[in-house]
């Protein structure tokens, strides 16, 4: 009989605890597809004397990586550890010691992926991380394998699970941001440090990822222009609720006349479309591939069993050698891949401006005129009576025309200094389709 492959697991919070139930509750369906049995042989953590709601079979944990990494019965590990430290230094030595290493870190990838996978091609070994963009959607295999024989022309996604779990349950049941974000905590959706989630940091290490696979190149996340949502409140939604929009926070990465422009912002979306239609820690991403034309992927992009999905699925293709032969024959995160050209973004679609102004005659035909000044035309304006004194400020929602984004951000910087202002106004764009 084959000799069963034994994988540790390095860090059994969601995500690892995760793994280890569906290598164990699955096992006999995992080998039809793996070709031999997988087990887990040991986890590693932080804290051995921690409760588990998923036992480790055999009760083999421990907390020193070595105990993985130098036991020459293991040959695949699962570094489900979030953040860069201690990540980077152990997937440092695992590879160094010869373990194929399957990750969900996304973090470690987008700031340290080249140094790492070109330690790995030099030790033979492969890193496989189809669970570290969108959770339980087969991205990376999606436009790394699928759609390889296409140039892709864009890509345009929700990424941030956490992120979107919050926009959507204040937009359906008014409920309050902080609250809100303590849920996506308690069901495991958020990352150690749920800033990285709600300020766009997540998804934008994410799409520096998407990027590399689709167009080749290397972009340093930090250099994509990003805004997150803490920003936004729920007046804010219902009045994109108002103009039949909703808000997402939207990665988009599209390629011209040689260049990339991305971005990570909270956008409106159409209600009625996919994007505005994804909802809770529902991931979507839609491409553009000039073969295939558009291509939409949906599905739970957090959380435990999704994220473990993909991250077994990828201990799968290490054990059958499909993660080798990619990681040999393909320049995936090489360190010499070619920096990206980003271009600035400028685009050309319409806006919604909320500016909170005193409730005074002359206001509005201010704000218009500025707006005017600047070339911008209005579509519509909202402007609903209200209580409070008038000097405190009341909320002026505008929908523009399409107009460049940079017109905009002037009119809204010369809008902000006039002194019918009361508190900084918010703009954002306007996806239509
Ligand atoms: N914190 C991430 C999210 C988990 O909310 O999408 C999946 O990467």
């Amino acid at each position: 009989m084959t000799e069963p492959v034994r994988v540790g697991v390095v860090g059994m919070g969601t995500v690892g605890s995760g793994v280890v139930r569906l290598l164990v509750e699955s096992a006999d369906h995992i080998e039809r597809h793996a070709g031999r049995r997988i087990v887990v042989e040991r986890a590693v953590v932080k804290d051995v004397a921690k409760a588990r709601s998923v036992p480790v079979p055999g009760g083999k944990i421990s907390s020193d990586i070595r105990d993985i990494s130098r036991d020459p019965s293991i040959s695949v590990a699962a570094l489900l550890v979030g953040g860069l430290e201690p990540a980077r230094s152990m997937m440092i030595e695992l590879l160094e010691n010869g373990k194929d290493v399957v990750t969900a870190n996304k973090a470690l990838l987008a700031e340290h992926g080249p140094e790492l996978f070109e330690l790995a091609r030099k030790h033979g070994r492969s890193i496989a991380f189809e669970a570290a963009v969108a959770g339980g959607i087969p991205i990376v295999a999606a436009i790394g394998e699928c759609l390889a024989a296409n140039r892709i022309e864009s890509i345009r996604g929700i990424l941030n699970g956490t992120s979107n779990f919050i926009l959507t349950r204040m937009e359906e049941d008014g409920a309050n941001y902080a609250d809100v974000l303590k849920l996506a905590q308690q069901k495991g959706f958020a990352e150690a440090d749920p800033s990285m989630d709600v300020d766009g940091t997540d998804a934008t290490q994410k799409l520096a990822i998407l990027a590399h696979l689709a167009f080749g190149v290397w972009v340093p996340w930090a250099e994509i222009p990003r805004t997150g949502i803490e920003g936004l409140d729920l007046d804010l939604l219902n009045y994109a609720g108002e103009l039949g929009y909703r808000i997402r926070l939207v990665a988009v990465a599209s390629r011209s006349d040689g260049k990339l422009a991305m971005r990570v912002a909270p956008a409106l979306v159409k209600i009625g479309t996919p994007l505005a239609e994804t909802r809770g820690a529902y991931n979507a991403v839609s491409i553009v591939g000039d073969a295939v034309g558009r291509m939409f992927f949906h599905g739970l992009g957090a959380g435990q069993m999704p994220t473990a999905s993909a991250v077994v699925a990828d201990i799968i293709d290490t054990v059958v050698g499909r993660a080798a032969i990619t990681f040999r024959t393909t320049g995936l995160l090489a360190a010499d891949s070619p920096a990206a050209k980003l271009a600035d973004v400028d685009s050309h679609e319409r806006h919604f401006l909320r500016i909170n102004v005193s409730d005074r005659p002359g206001v509005l035909a201010k704000i218009t005129g500025l707006l005017g000044d600047h070339g911008i035309s209005i579509a519509s304006v909202i402007q609903h009576a209200e209580t409070a004194s008038a000097d405190a400020g009341v909320p002026l929602v505008i929908m523009t025309h399409a107009c460049a984004s940079s017109a905009v951000q002037k009119a809204v910087a010369a809008i902000d200094k006039s002194d019918v202002i009361r508190g900084k106004s918010v703009c954002l764009g306007v996806l239509d389709e």
